[in-house]
């Protein structure tokens, strides 16, 4: 398969990347730092500058990865700017050029988060959910909005004979030593200071980086998936779980205890993604007869750090 991926040089990118050269597809990453994706993707992956160097390729597949970190600044107004540009205004343009073209992709991945269904505690929450209120789950939607556009743009352009495959990748907390939340949270547990934030209780919807990836590929091959997937493992945890599972990992105590107020503190609205939880479940995944490689918190976490 010929496939095009914004973001691949990302946490998640970069494994999909060499996985999808290793069983032979072709990769061409979207990049602003093209001079480093061979060494961050692999050598046999090709890189585009720019949509506008996108001339006469033809690709089979657009995976769509690319924004701006969610967590890593404060959520000034042109923070939040920049976070919407990178997805939502990024996703506008990459749809007008794939529908513009000779041979439109027939397939198309487009991210998006759990953060999709809000920051209220409100049950379990599949993929049948509509969209929350806050920032991160206004940025889903409109995201989501953005990709799902490519439909009827191809139509606007009469390309009615091209019937586009889209799906929403709505994924959950990626757990991965080398970046995302779990390198965030190693240190403190590291030096046996890690404990839960606020008063624990909130869920965690987490995933496996490998399982994370087996989804992905699942979702690119098979025709009969289509629309939204919650990428996030069949059994979530509390926050206080998660850090007593994940300090028992490292054989180290988990007795602190960070307060809501220093962290709202610190991290102001941002501390909502981590004071409250969602409990997302892999309902459209596991009707596909997805299987994980890591259902249980305990076993993912020994196989990453061990
Ligand atoms: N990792 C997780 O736990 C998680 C959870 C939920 C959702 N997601 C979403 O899934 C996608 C991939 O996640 P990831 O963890 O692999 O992300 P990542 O490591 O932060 O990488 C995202 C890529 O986006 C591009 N990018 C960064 N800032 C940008 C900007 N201002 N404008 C345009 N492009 C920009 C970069 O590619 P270049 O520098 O090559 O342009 C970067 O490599 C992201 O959109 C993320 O929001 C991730």
């Amino acid at each position: 398969m010929r496939i095009l991926i914004t973001g691949g040089t990302g946490l998640i990118g970069q494994r999909l990347c060499k996985a999808l050269t290793a069983r032979g597809d072709h990769v061409t990453v979207l990049s602003r730092r093209p001079q480093q994706v061979a060494a961050l993707c692999g050598s046999q992956v090709q890189t585009m500058a720019s949509l506008q160097d996108w001339t006469s390729q033809d690709f089979d597949a657009v995976i769509n990865l690319a924004g701006a970190p969610i967590v890593d600044a404060a959520w000034t107004p042109a923070r939040k700017q920049e976070i919407i540009a990178s997805r939502v205004g990024l996703t506008q343009n990459l749809v007008a050029k794939m529908a513009s073209m000779p041979n439109p992709p027939s397939v198309f991945l487009s991210g998006s988060a759990i953060g999709f269904y809000g920051d209220e505690e409100t049950g379990e929450l599949d993929e049948t959910k509509t969209a929350g209120k806050d920032f991160s789950a206004l940025l889903c939607r409109d995201w989501e909005a953005a990709a799902n556009h490519y439909s009827a743009q191809l139509a606007s352009l009469n390309k009615i004979h091209v019937a586009p495959r889209i799906v929403f990748l709505r994924t959950g907390l990626v757990l991965d030593p080398r970046g995302g939340v779990l390198k965030k949270m190693l240190l403190p547990f590291q030096l046996g200071v890690g404990g839960k934030l606020g008063d624990g209780r909130q869920t965690m919807s987490w995933i496996h980086h490998a399982d994370c990836l087996r989804a992905l590929l699942r979702l690119l091959d098979d025709a009969n998936c289509r629309g939204p997937f919650n990428l996030v493992a069949p059994n979530v945890v509390s926050n206080a779980e998660f850090s007593q599972t994940l300090a028992s990992t490292l054989h180290r105590p988990a007795f602190f205890t960070t307060p809501a107020w220093v962290l709202r503190t610190i991290l102001g609205e941002r501390a909502n993604l981590i004071l409250r939880g969602q409990h997302v479940v892999p309902r459209a995944l596991e009707a596909c007869g997805f299987q994980f490689e890591y259902p249980q918190l305990s076993a993912a976490l020994v196989d990453i750090l061990q």
